[in-house]
Parts: C-alpha cells; structure tokens; sequence
C-alpha cells in the first residue's frame, strides 16, 4: 500500500452558549448543548500522510515538532481513526494556525475538526456530517461543532451515537462580527479539560446546566430573528454562568484579569449608549466582541487607545469544515 495524504482546513468556533462539563469525560458527553459561530478569517490548516513505513505517529505544529501530552492526545485521536478504517498504520501529521495558539481561541476546536477531516479522507473513509462531528468531538468536545458551517448547535445527546453538532443557520444568515481582543497571548495556565473537570465542584453548576436548554431556545430564537437586544442578553448571561461555575469551583477558577472586566464594563455601557455589541468570555483572558458590522469602526477606535490590548482580530461567520487535497 503507498502513502495516503489529505489536507484538511477548519475555522474555530465561538461559543454563544457554553460547553463547561462533561457526563463522560473520555468522550466529551457534555452535560448541556451549545450553540457557536465558525470565524471565518481563522483557520487551522493540516495534512496528514498515513505510510505503511513509518514506525509511529509524528506531529509538527507551526513549524515545530510536538512530544509528550500533544503528541499523545493526537495519536489517541488517531487511534478512532485506524479502528474506524480497520487499517494499522501511521502517520505523519503537519498543522499551523493562521492565529496565535493559547490565546483564548479555541484552537483544539479547529486543530480536531482538520484532523479528522484530513485522516478519514486520507485513509478514504467517507463518514456523513454528523459521524464526522462525532468522531471531532472524541478529540476535542468543541471540535464537533467546527465541522459544519455558519451557526452550529451541538446536541448534549443520549450517547456517543446522538452527540454532534450540525448548522442551524449557513454563515450568510446574518453579518455577526466577533471581534477579539487579544490581552494575553500565553497559553492558559488551567486548559479547558482541566477546568471543566472542576465543573461538578461548584454549587452553581447543577443550576447552569438546567436552565440551558432554555438559554439555548432563546438564542436559537434571537439568531433566527436576527435580534440583537435579545441576543447580546442571552450571550452574556451564558458567559457569565460559566465564569461564576468557573469562580466557584474547588479550585476556584479565574480566567479573567482586571482588563477583561473593564472591556466587559466598557461594553455594557456602550450598549447602554445604543451600540449594538456584546461580550462573551471563553476559558481566558481575551474577550470576544460581538457586533453588527456598523459597530466595527467605533469598537476600533475605542479598544485601539486601551494600553493593554495587543491585538483586535476580526472574525465574520464561517462555513464547515473543508478537505482541500488528497493524493494517493
Ligand atoms: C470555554 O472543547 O476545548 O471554550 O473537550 O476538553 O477539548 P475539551 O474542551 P474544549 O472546551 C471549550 C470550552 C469553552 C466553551 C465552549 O467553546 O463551548
């Protein structure tokens, strides 16, 4: 058998309504739906070469190779896929991001959405939508909603079986954009699997996961109706469920540093002024901003004159994950 080599590209996602818990952590069962936006704009971008030569898995990321907890997540993934495709060989797997890694963007949404894209299509697995968004989500929960395009939901699910993400709305739906401020770039000292272990800890968590199905609903309903009043409310009650969740976990948890809370502040207030913008916080530092586009000149100027912002990155909504080549 020669080598088999695909390349994959998929975009992160931004949650509107949070992933914070798992009922099964081996195989990201959460404990509540969610509901994103693919960020056209970002990507990550892999290929992988299964060769019945080499004598185990490799990862080289931006450039650099990967050992350790990495590697080994990857050839775990990995290890679905050849159970999948009843084939024993390795792989040599190269990816890079169009953005920095650690800095409160999902990348492991985007870096296992690729990655199981590029190796089901080297080793010429065609699995549906949602099997693929399953099998993501083994690698990484948030993941299986970078699969399709434009506004995605994930349903929490029964079991493995019913578990994955598929698109309420294509990206053209409505001109949302998240812009994001970047005020740290170092990777986070608790990842997001560490953190979301800590989820049963706190006392707020049992009431989170209740009341989303009914977050979910009203988001799904202001998406549907493009409104934006309705839509900035339920977006920063969810944010701020899981960062109380977070605050309140044993051990407490803190994402936010003193500027995230002044933007989150400045934010409110802008929107008290009429500007139609919200904020929503995943699990760091930076804040994402959500906007209609009209709002993008104005959060610019605003954000620019802040000292501790670094960068500001412009998101638009994205489609579904994509295979760009295969070769046998
Ligand atoms: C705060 O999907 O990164 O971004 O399943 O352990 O890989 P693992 O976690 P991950 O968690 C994402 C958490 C979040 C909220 C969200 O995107 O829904």
């Amino acid at each position: 058998m020669s080598a088999l080599t695909a390349t994959a590209l998929a975009h992160p996602n931004i949650a509107f309504i949070k992933y914070w818990g798992n009922r099964d952590q081996s195989i990201h069962l959460p404990q509540n739906g969610s509901l994103s936006m693919c960020l056209d704009g970002l990507y990550t971008t892999t290929t992988v070469r299964f060769d019945p030569q080499l004598t185990a898995d490799s990862l080289v990321l931006d450039g650099s190779p990967v050992q350790g907890a990495g590697l080994v997540r990857v050839q775990q993934f990995l290890d679905h896929v050849r159970r999948l495709a009843e084939k024993d060989i390795y792989a040599q797997i190269e990816s890079s991001n169009n953005f920095p890694a650690g800095a409160g963007i999902a990348s492991s949404a985007s870096a296992f959405a690729a990655l199981a894209l590029a190796s089901t299509s080297a080793l010429d697995l065609q699995l549906s939508e949602p099997d693929l968004s399953r099998l993501a989500r083994l690698g990484s929960g948030s993941a299986c909603r970078s699969i399709p395009g434009g506004f995605v939901e994930w349903q929490a699910g029964e079991t493995d079986l019913d578990s994955y993400a598929f698109s309420l709305f294509p990206p053209d739906h409505w001109e949302l954009l998240d812009l994001i401020v970047i005020l740290d770039r170092a990777h986070k000292a608790t990842g997001s699997a560490a953190g979301m272990a800590l989820a049963h800890t706190s006392p707020l968590q049992k009431q989170r996961v209740t009341e989303a199905p009914m977050r979910l609903d009203f988001c799904r309903q202001a998406l549907l109706e493009r409104d934006f009043t309705s839509f900035a409310a339920v977006v920063e009650l969810d944010s701020n469920w899981m960062h109380a969740v977070m605050q309140t976990s044993a051990p407490p948890l803190k994402y936010l540093l003193p500027a995230t809370e002044d933007i989150l502040d400045s934010v409110l207030g802008w929107r008290a002024e009429g500007h139609s913008v919200c904020a929503t916080v995943d699990a760091g530092p930076n804040v994402h901003i959500l906007c209609l586009p009209q709002e993008e000149a104005f959060l610019r100027q605003e954000l620019s004159q802040l000292p501790e912002v670094l960068e500001l990155i412009t998101a638009t909504p994205g489609g579904g994950a994509r295979l760009l080549s295969v070769t046998a």
